[in-house]
């Protein structure tokens, strides 16, 4: 009896969670993004969200994929692991997204991609470089670079075009992505005969590093190599000044915030970070979508912007290429993604599902970053 009585119940529910979803429009792709609108690192998704947006509204302009038009839900994740899982699983379960696009942190896109993998709906980041991101499963993806190679760009740059024989690093031990990267970072300076004389550490939210730098001054590296978020690197690099440190701080793409420089000012002058692209390249495609996303949001794309315009870009083509809409076909498309011209550069996926593209370095002077050198993978 309690058994029947349980099964009514669960048909019952399972009919109620259909009907109170969203009408699925046949005309319309769904895709779904999530994103750190709010939060410590709001600029991360907001510009990703505009790149998405122009992209999107230039394929829509022109008729959509095949027919139909693409339909974008997007929630905000405000920078936190849990939420990411939470509005991932609800664009996945009540609106039934067709893909998903996000997250710009690893950690993050580590939080939401296992359920994407559980649920069979491919995810793209535009800009999450841990390599653990794709190897949560085959559905997951990225059109960025990983860090093994930026942490590489950078001790190379180091050492070469600084001169630099001894680093610290000044870590944030709860970001996947500054723990990977300082340990890739370590890696290669090593390798080529460098020391690291300390490894330090913070944990983002906090908004005193005095006693770490002053650890890391009493050494006296060459450079200091902080791979964290612009809001942390912003008051380390005037605290650093304020302590009569006067060294080079060295980072990697996740420094690239307008508000970097409203947080850190003149202390970051004569500073360097790796980045995904250039907004000085002369390239006439980057060129162009430079002034598109002037005139449409009044100001220059950072890189995340451009991750995420070149993430819907890959999407579309990937889209308009599958056989069919089906969770594999959109998967296999995705997979296929071979020399797309996108505003970070020509962009391939390899067999983890991860972009072999360069990176460039850039250097801070004037509240400004300007292009140093591009590094091929
Ligand atoms: N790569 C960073 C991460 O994985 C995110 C990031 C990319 C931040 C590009 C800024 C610019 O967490």
């Amino acid at each position: 009896m309690q058994r029947r009585l349980m099964a009514v119940l669960l048909v019952l529910l399972a009919w109620s969670a259909v009907s109170c979803g969203p009408k699925i429009n046949p005309n319309e792709i769904r895709i779904g993004e999530y994103a750190a609108l709010t939060g410590a690192e709001a600029t991360f998704g907001i510009s990703t969200d505009n790149g998405i947006k122009l992209a999107m509204d230039e394929i829509n302009a022109v008729g959509g994929i095949n027919g139909k038009t693409l339909k974008l839900t997007v929630y905000d994740d405000q920078g936190k692991p849990e939420e990411a899982a939470v509005v991932t699983t609800k664009l996945i379960t009540q609106d039934r997204v067709q893909v998903v696009l996000g997250e710009v942190a690893s950690s993050l896109s580590l939080a939401a991609a296992p359920i994407c993998q559980q649920n069979k709906v491919p995810m793209i980041s535009p800009s999450s470089t841990n390599p653990k991101v794709t190897q949560v499963g085959d559905y997951v993806f990225r059109v960025c670079f990983i860090d093994p190679f930026q942490g590489q760009v950078m001790a190379d740059f180091a050492m070469t075009h600084l001169k630099a024989k001894t680093a610290a690093v000044f870590r944030d031990q709860k970001s996947d992505y500054s723990m990977g990267l300082a340990d890739f970072f370590v890696k290669r300076f090593k390798e080529k005969g460098g020391t690291i004389v300390t490894d330090q550490s913070y944990v983002a939210g906090d908004v005193d590093f005095k006693s770490q730098l002053t650890n890391i001054r009493g050494l006296k590296p060459d450079v200091i190599f902080v791979p964290g978020y612009y809001g942390e690197v912003g008051l380390i690099a005037k605290q650093a000044r304020e302590l009569g440190i006067k060294v080079a701080l060295l980072g990697g793409d996740g420094w690239d915030s307008s508000k970097l420089y409203e947080i850190g000012g003149a202390a970051l002058d004569g500073c360097y970070f790796s980045s995904h692209y250039s907004p000085d390249s002369t390239d006439p495609h980057v060129k162009d979508f430079v002034k598109k996303y002037q005139a449409k949001y009044g100001q220059v794309p950072d890189a995340l912007a451009t991750l995420g315009y070149d993430a819907m870009g890959v999407l579309a083509t990937a889209l308009k290429n599958a056989k069919s809409l089906s969770n594999t076909d959109i998967r296999d498309a995705i997979a296929a993604t071979k020399a797309y011209s996108g505003a970070t550069g020509s962009i391939s996926l390899d067999a983890n599902r991860d972009a072999v593209k360069p990176a460039v370095v850039l250097k801070i002077a004037n509240n400004k970053a300007s292009y140093v050198s591009t590094v091929n993978p």
